[in-house]
């Protein structure tokens, strides 16, 4: 059974933040991917947030000042559900979900300017889809035209996403327990590529084990596409063609994360194909993890967002200055941000029902303090490509290390930590890889 009081809470505290008016939430359409077939269903991560509700073609409706929460969803259907599956339809919804009252989605049209009248806002994801603005604004003008039976309109349209962002960015513990279990899953799922990478295998035959490993623990599905790269294509930031063979002498970026019960995990390994860090390989890797160490020491609640990206690229511009990638000071090299052709990406991200989740990272153009409950992650990298003033050495080594980190009142928890980070670690685990089972020796 599904414990809604969570969910329940959330929607009561944003009708208290609110204080009056009425807020309204869709959740995601689906998507057709072609033809008939659509896209694996993925409802809207506001409207989950405070609903715990996942089908499509449903909508929270908050009337704050009465403290009422209402919801429209698809009726049962007998005949469609032979072929789609359960739907709750809108009694059992409004039980399980703990709503005060329920409709079919079908009279949202009828109802909506009912439920708008006298009230003095309209709170909703303004700009975020067109077809719901023009709805929204449909029944905004079907209000107006009863002004002459003394109905008054909401005077005042705001945007629902600014508080419920804010909310979403302190995770309680609720989610904390979700992320923890989303962490250790695809924790597991980077032990288990480290232990299936074989030169003369292929990165699809690793990520087939990532997602082998997401599934059989409950997972829905990756947070993400994949990336799984050997080599020069660790280069490629966002590489997701994940096709092509494993040499022996290459490192394997992966970033890849579950997603479990709504909740995104995020995590970048980056080993050797066949087991050892070798010369250059291993210089890089060690600096990459001496300034993702550094990254993490420096979150905590006395630090601001920006912090650990600043620690992260100290640390990076000192190893490319003794590497011979950079020329010139440290302070220097930031400055000219010459780094940066290295180093393109910021340090990190918020983390949560969205893999870059919502939150401002600035407040009155500062850096926002960190908080106890924020989740973030810590991923710096640095990706060399051939060029003629790059010693030849470093050519196409591609290194990235990501964790995710929540943000205690102490300082911070690494959620990510069993995934093998040092090279140490890592080469012990591929020590037990059994040559005569790669795909290569077949
Ligand atoms: N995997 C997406 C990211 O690291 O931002
Ligand atoms: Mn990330
Ligand atoms: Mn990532």
């Amino acid at each position: 059974m599904i414990d809604c009081i969570p969910f329940v809470q959330r929607r009561e505290r944003l009708m208290q933040q609110l204080g009056s008016g009425i807020a309204v939430l869709a959740t995601a359409p689906e998507q057709v991917r072609n033809r008939d077939s659509h896209f694996p269903y993925r409802f809207d991560s506001h409207f989950y947030y405070l609903s715990g509700f996942t089908e499509p073609e449903a909508v929270i409706v908050l009337l704050a000042a009465a403290n009422k929460a209402i919801l429209f969803c698809r009726d049962k259907d007998m005949e469609r559900e032979i072929w789609d599956g359960f739907r709750y339809g809108p009694t059992a919804a409004a039980e399980a979900f703990g709503f005060d009252e329920a409709y079919t989605i079908a009279e949202l049209d009828e109802r909506m300017p009912k439920l708008m009248a006298n009230q003095p806002a309209l709170h909703y994801a303004v700009g975020a889809d067109s077809v719901w603005d023009s709805r929204m604004l449909g029944w905004l003008n079907n209000v107006r035209e009863q002004a002459r039976s003394g109905v008054a309109a909401p005077a005042e349209i705001r945007d629902v996403r600014v508080p419920v962002d804010a909310m979403r960015l302190i995770k309680d513990d609720f989610e904390l327990d979700l992320m923890r279990r989303a962490a250790a899953i695809s924790c597991g799922a980077h032990r288990r590529a480290m232990l299936a990478t074989c030169p003369g295998g292929y990165e699809y035959q690793v990520e087939a084990e990532i997602l082998h490993e997401f599934r059989r623990h409950g997972a829905q599905s990756p947070a993400y596409t994949s990336i799984v790269a050997g080599g020069a294509n660790a280069c490629v930031l966002h590489y997701v063609d994940n096709n092509a063979s494993l040499h022996a002498d290459d490192l394997l970026l992966i970033d890849a994360g579950c997603e479990l019960d709504g909740y995104a995990s995020d995590i970048t390994r980056t080993f050797p194909v066949n087991g050892r860090f070798a010369g250059a390989q291993r210089d890089v890797y060690e600096l990459v993890l001496a300034a993702q160490l550094a990254a993490i020491a420096a979150v905590s609640p006395q630090a601001h967002w920006n912090s650990a990206h600043e620690a992260a690229v100290r640390v990076l511009v000192q190893g490319m200055i003794d590497f011979g990638l950079c020329e010139g000071s440290v302070d220097g090299v930031i400055e000219s941000g010459d780094y940066r052709r290295f180093y393109m990406h910021r340090t990190g991200h918020w983390l949560g029902l969205d893999v870059h989740d919502v939150g401002d990272y600035k407040q009155h153009d500062e850096w926002r303090s960190l908080q106890p409950g924020m989740v973030l992650t810590v991923e710096p990298g640095c990706y060399i490509r051939p060029a003629d003033n790059v010693p030849e050495a470093y050519w196409n080594i591609g290194i990235r290390i990501e964790d995710d980190v929540l943000v205690t009142a102490s300082g911070a928890e690494v959620l990510t930590a069993a995934a093998p980070k040092t090279v140490a670690e890592i080469e012990v685990l591929m020590q037990q890889r059994q040559a005569s089972e790669w795909p290569g020796a077949l």
